[in-house]
């Protein structure tokens, strides 16, 4: 397999074809970003954290049965991964309320949500990626109703294998967003899963372990998703 050119750059990840059609590598970067990047720092090691993180999860979930893109890693900062068409819509699921479900509802942080909530968000930098409903993405085409049905029953799957992975760390799974793409007509897991993309609290403490560090200012971003890493035994 042979690295071809840049395809798409985006706030912390560098996509690049390849000599075969349906395979892309992902380039983890230094670079973080937070308030759609209105803040971007260099923090050191957080691309090969991520990659090692994210290769770790993903082969987990494929383990529990849920379809990733994820093929290989290829270095300290890339992995192989299937080409996908991507679907702009975001997926999140709750466990306990933070984030912009504290902001939207005036909730205080931390209430445990039962059952977990699902939520949909237009993936879109220009209108900083608004929420929407399941209506919404069926009239603007921009999911069929049958996968829209399978991201939801796929997004919960997640929840279940990487709740029970984490609690067993001492970790709670408060958050996480994931998106998913089409490869060969199958609804397939894309992107990535690392703390960028969730949230993750000590059980005991409730010490945020995620990239609420950064975005909160907090310090300690990369040692914690270290600390995280260790705790579920990702080999870094
Ligand atoms: O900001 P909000 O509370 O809606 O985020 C929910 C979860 O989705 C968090 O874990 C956050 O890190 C993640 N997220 C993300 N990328 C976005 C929006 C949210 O990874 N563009």
């Amino acid at each position: 397999m042979e690295k071809r050119n840049e395809l798409y750059r985006g706030k912390a990840k560098s996509v690049y074809t390849t000599d075969d059609a349906d395979r892309l590598v992902l380039l983890f970067r230094n670079d973080t970003s937070a308030f759609d990047g209105k803040k971007v720092e260099q923090l050191d090691r957080k691309g090969m954290v991520n990659n090692k993180f994210n290769a770790f999860i993903m082969q987990k979930l494929e383990e529990a049965g849920v379809p990733t893109q994820f093929d290989a890693l290829l270095s300290d900062n890339e992995c192989l991964v299937k080409k996908l068409d991507m679907i702009p819509v975001e997926c999140v699921v709750r466990n306990f309320a933070a984030g912009s479900l504290v902001r939207r509802l005036g909730l205080e942080e931390g209430i445990e949500l039962k059952p977990s909530t699902f939520e949909l968000f237009l993936k879109n930098d220009a209108l900083g990626d608004p929420f929407i409903n399941e209506s919404h993405v069926e009239a603007f085409g921009w999911a069929k109703p049958e996968q829209l049905v399978e991201m939801k029953a796929l997004s919960l799957k997640v929840n279940q294998v990487l709740s029970a992975l984490f609690d067993a760390a001492g970790l709670l799974l408060v958050d996480f967003k994931l998106e998913f793409g089409v490869f060969h007509g199958q609804i397939v897991l894309g992107d990535e899963f690392s703390p960028d993309g969730c949230r993750l609290w000590d059980k005991e403490t409730r010490k945020k372990m995620d990239k609420d560090r950064f975005r909160q200012g907090l310090g300690d971003v990369i040692e914690s998703y270290e600390e995280v890493a260790r705790r579920i035994g990702v080999p870094l």
